[in-house]
């Protein structure tokens, strides 16, 4: 059977590309073809190596335009034909360039349930307003922050006299089970 090609695009540590990389490994459904990065110093390339995937490391020039820097993303990842692009902690807003390229095929993991506190620290806003519930959302991946379509939300409940590290510490082993069973069920009902 043809698996689904996948591209993660990370710029740091990785917990969620490694979760990624492990379940593919093993899976019937798809196969990560390269990780991609725009920090040439991030964790998650030598995890891409551990696991024996192509690392590549794309980092943007000063001053350089998006457009230019997208489509050197664009002719690293061609080689490898991704038919998906798997966001797991990238952390640049990706334009009309890269997003025609690979139209509606996009996916990004977000900290929080969306629509509520979107932006760059999930975790951080759901922590100060104090709120009953947080928890995290996949969807697809649009021009807006955080604003494509919800694909599946995982909630869980604050508990009372964490600390903020022991919230992001427990969202982000939760983010790590629920992302690759996510993608399984999405990529299945595909093929
Ligand atoms: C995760 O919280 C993810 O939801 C957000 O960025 C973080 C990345 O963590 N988009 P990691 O690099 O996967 O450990």
């Amino acid at each position: 059977m043809t698996k689904v090609k996948i591209a993660i695009l990370a710029s740091g540590s990785g917990s969620n590309a490694e979760s990624i990389l492990k379940w593919a490994a093993n899976s019937d459904v798809a196969e990560v073809v390269c990780v991609l990065s725009d920090k040439r110093k991030a964790l998650v390339l030598e995890r891409a190596k551990n696991n024996n995937v192509p690392a590549l490391a794309v980092s943007k020039k000063k001053n350089e335009d998006r457009t230019y820097f997208e489509q050197r993303m664009i002719a690293n990842l061609e080689g490898y034909r991704p038919d998906w692009i798997v966001l797991a902690g990238f952390m640049k807003l990706l334009g009309p360039h890269f997003l025609k390229a690979y139209d509606k095929k996009i996916i990004n993991i977000h900290p929080s349930l969306l629509p509520l506190f979107p932006g760059i620290d999930g975790y951080g806003d759901a922590y100060r307003a104090n709120v009953a519930e947080s928890g995290c959302t996949i969807h697809y991946v649009n021009a807006g922050m955080d604003t494509g379509e919800i694909i599946a939300q995982k909630k869980f409940a604050l508990i009372s006299g964490e600390s903020f590290e022991e919230l992001k510490e427990r969202g982000l082993a939760i983010e790590n089970k629920f992302y690759p069973e996510v993608l399984e069920k999405l990529f299945k009902d595909m093929l």
